[in-house]
């Protein structure tokens, strides 16, 4: 008897203390292309109160309004920067669609009970809206061979991004020594005042321990975290009179995204499956 009396109070007391509407999970991306979409998510728990109303803002200015009890439910302020897809949004979710520069900025859900108390939530999340480079990291200024001792002198550029890009070049796979690194530079773009090509200077002799196999592997990396990763690969054979061997290999080769991922994740997994093994 006294246990089932202090259950009852204990769920009379947790019901008291959460009987309030609650914002669970505002879900917004922190990172988005300049031309994509992104979906924004709100969830609440009504918590037995009646839903009023559910209000979005960007940098303060309300841009999205669900009423249940007008018809529509839905009402769209035209905004700078924010493009709404009314038939991909409801009282939880808003698509925005061809997202610019002008649509980076804080954006906040509302929620409100009904009258009398009117009681609001919200939370707001910033989004970030980066300019994607229009292709991969280009090289220029390589030879298709090289001997010993002759200097190795290559550009890795990338074509306008914002924000600026993080260029790296890499020697048989190791991060080419800062003495080999010129740059970066960086470019302003005359169609893009606000995005800038990047540019990173490879220079070095090549030596008899650059040649792995009779062959240096030369690799440029570009970043722009945490949307964008891409690399051009080329590999440079030694100059005829020092080959090895009598099937001369091909001069050069530009590998793919694809074998480059699948690569990496063999060197990923190998270990695993040997541990696996062990
Ligand atoms: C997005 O851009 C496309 C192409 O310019 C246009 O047709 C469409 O109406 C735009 N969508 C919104 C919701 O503004
Ligand atoms: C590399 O780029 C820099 C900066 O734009 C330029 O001065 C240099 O001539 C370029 N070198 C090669 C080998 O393309």
């Amino acid at each position: 008897m006294f246990a089932r009396t202090m259950l009852v109070l204990l769920l009379l007391w947790t019901q008291d203390a959460v009987r309030s509407l609650r914002l669970v999970e505002l879900r917004v991306p922190t990172h988005e292309p300049e031309g994509g979409m992104a979906l924004l998510g709100c969830q609440y728990d009504m918590e037995g109160d009646t839903l009023y109303s559910v209000k979005w803002y960007k940098d303060g200015r309300e841009f999205y309004r669900f009423v249940p009890k007008n018809d529509p439910p839905v009402y769209y302020f035209p905004t700078p920067g924010v493009s709404v897809e009314i038939s991909r949004s409801s009282n939880t979710v808003v698509a925005l669609v061809n997202l610019t520069q002008e649509s980076a900025g804080h954006y906040r859900c509302e929620v409100s009970g009904e009258a009398p108390k009117f009681t609001t939530v919200f939370r707001q999340k910033y989004i970030n809206i980066h300019l994607l480079p229009k292709g991969r990291p280009r090289v220029t200024g390589l030879k298709e061979q090289y001997n010993f001792d002759d200097m190795v002198v290559a550009n890795c550029s990338l074509p306008p991004s914002r924000p600026k890009a993080h260029l790296k070049w890499l020697v048989n796979d190791k991060p080419a020594p800062s003495s080999y690194i010129l740059g970066p530079w960086y470019r302003v773009s005359a169609e893009r005042p606000d995005a800038a090509e990047t540019i990173l200077q490879l220079s070095f002799y090549a030596t008899t321990s650059d040649f792995i196999n009779g062959a240096i592997k030369l690799k440029c990396q570009a970043t722009i975290a945490p949307l964008y990763q891409r690399e051009t690969e080329s590999t440079h054979y030694i100059a005829l009179p020092y080959s090895i061997g009598t099937d001369a290999p091909e001069a050069k080769e530009i590998k793919d995204d694809a074998t480059v991922v699948d690569d990496s994740l063999a060197s990923l997994l190998i270990p695993i499956i040997f541990l696996i093994l062990l």
